[in-house]
């Protein structure tokens, strides 16, 4: 998600972005000295912004939008979306090949779906999801990352458009009494252990398609905000779902990814407790319970316009 090396091109992690461009911010996880109780310093003016992503969403401040509807999912049951699995020494990030679209769920228009990466904390015992929901911490966090099909992947445009990145966000918890589960996560996780290293990456075989890693969670029922990348830049360009089921894996699975991969060589650290703190919190709203009509929650254009005005 970095953009000309300023912003960033992935909701999430970047040091090299999809683009080429590498960050020029230099920030991290890890040490007080880049870590992100910096990056408010390191990466003004988004990252100290008003708008800020993650939140703690809670459930029962959901205001009702009639205008949240079911999404249409274009690409998520081939079988050869997923191209490349890189370490970017941040996360590990799948690249998703064209064609691969989502629209409806109340977006304003189609948004071409570009990768996706994960967040994590330390194995089960430490969660590390971005999100919480009334407080409650996941061990991961799946984000798929989307930009405005009109915007033919120019995230310079994407980035300054208060709506130019759609981040679908899945919460994942531990599936007990279980392993190597579901066969899709099996087959993603069994990548890891090529690209230990930061800056490798390994080539996607044909077999697992996106419809399978989000296997159980019915994607008609999510909450929705707008809010920002969760990484430097800190771009306020991002509209955010979240789903409210999540994805159930595994704990063998989960724990390799803290258990694997490196944030530089394998003398590095191990990449553990991948994810921003939530931030403040911003209007949620979220499908009408069902039975009442669509009445008015809290209107998301009206916010839109409040936020472009507020950003210059
Ligand atoms: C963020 O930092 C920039 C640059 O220092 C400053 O101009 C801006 O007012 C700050 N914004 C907030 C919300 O503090
Ligand atoms: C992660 O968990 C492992 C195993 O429990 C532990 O040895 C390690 O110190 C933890 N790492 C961090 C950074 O907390
Ligand atoms: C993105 O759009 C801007 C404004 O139209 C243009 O200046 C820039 O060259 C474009 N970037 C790319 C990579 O096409
Ligand atoms: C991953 O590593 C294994 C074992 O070293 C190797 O057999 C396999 O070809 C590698 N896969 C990819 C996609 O690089
Ligand atoms: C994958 O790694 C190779 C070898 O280091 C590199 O040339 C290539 O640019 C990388 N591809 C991606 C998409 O990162
Ligand atoms: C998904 O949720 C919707 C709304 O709650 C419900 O009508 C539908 O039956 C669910 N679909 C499945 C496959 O459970
Ligand atoms: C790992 O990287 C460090 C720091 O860049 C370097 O000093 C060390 O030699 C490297 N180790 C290996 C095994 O490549
Ligand atoms: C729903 O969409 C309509 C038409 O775009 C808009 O006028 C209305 O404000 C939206 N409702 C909410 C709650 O955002
Ligand atoms: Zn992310």
């Amino acid at each position: 998600m970095n953009l000309l090396a300023v912003v960033a091109v992935a909701v999430c992690a970047f040091t090299q972005s999809a683009y080429g461009a590498s960050d020029t911010i230099a920030w991290c996880y890890h040490e007080e000295s880049c870590g992100e109780s910096k990056w408010p310093t390191i990466a003004a003016p988004f990252c100290n912004g008003t708008r800020q992503s993650p939140i703690n969403i809670v459930t029962e401040n959901a205001m009702e939008d009639g205008n949240l509807t079911e999404f249409t999912f274009q690409g998520y049951g081939s079988s050869s979306a997923l191209t490349i699995i890189e370490n970017t020494g941040k996360t590990v990030k799948v690249g998703l090949r064209s064609g691969t679209k989502i629209s409806g769920g109340g977006l304003s228009e189609s948004y071409d779906s570009l990768q996706f990466h994960l967040h994590w904390g330390n194995g089960t015992a430490v969660p590390g999801s971005e999100h919480t929901v009334d407080g409650k911490q996941y061990p991961m966090e799946l984000h798929i990352v989307n930009s405005k099909s009109s915007l033919n992947g120019n995230t310079s445009l994407a980035v300054a458009d208060p709506e130019g990145l759609a981040a679908l966000g899945f919460l994942i918890e531990e599936l007990p009494n279980t392993e190597n589960q579901p066969d899709s996560w099996k087959t993603l996780a069994s990548y890891l252990s090529n690209i230990t290293e930061a800056g490798t990456n390994a080539t996607v075989a044909a077999g697992i398609s996106l419809d399978d890693l989000l296997s159980g969670v019915n994607r008609t029922n999510y909450y929705r905000y707008l809010g920002s990348l969760t990484t430097p830049a800190c771009n306020e360009a991002v509209v955010w779902t979240v789903f409210k089921d999540p994805i159930r894996v595994s704990k063998n699975l989960i724990d390799l990814f803290s258990t694997t991969v490196h944030i530089g060589n394998t003398s590095s650290p191990l990449m553990v407790n991948v994810f921003r703190r939530v931030q403040a919190a911003q209007p949620v709203s979220t499908q009408p319970r069902s039975g009442s009509s669509a009445h008015a929650g809290y209107s998301l254009a009206l916010m839109g316009i409040s936020l472009v005005m507020g950003r210059v």
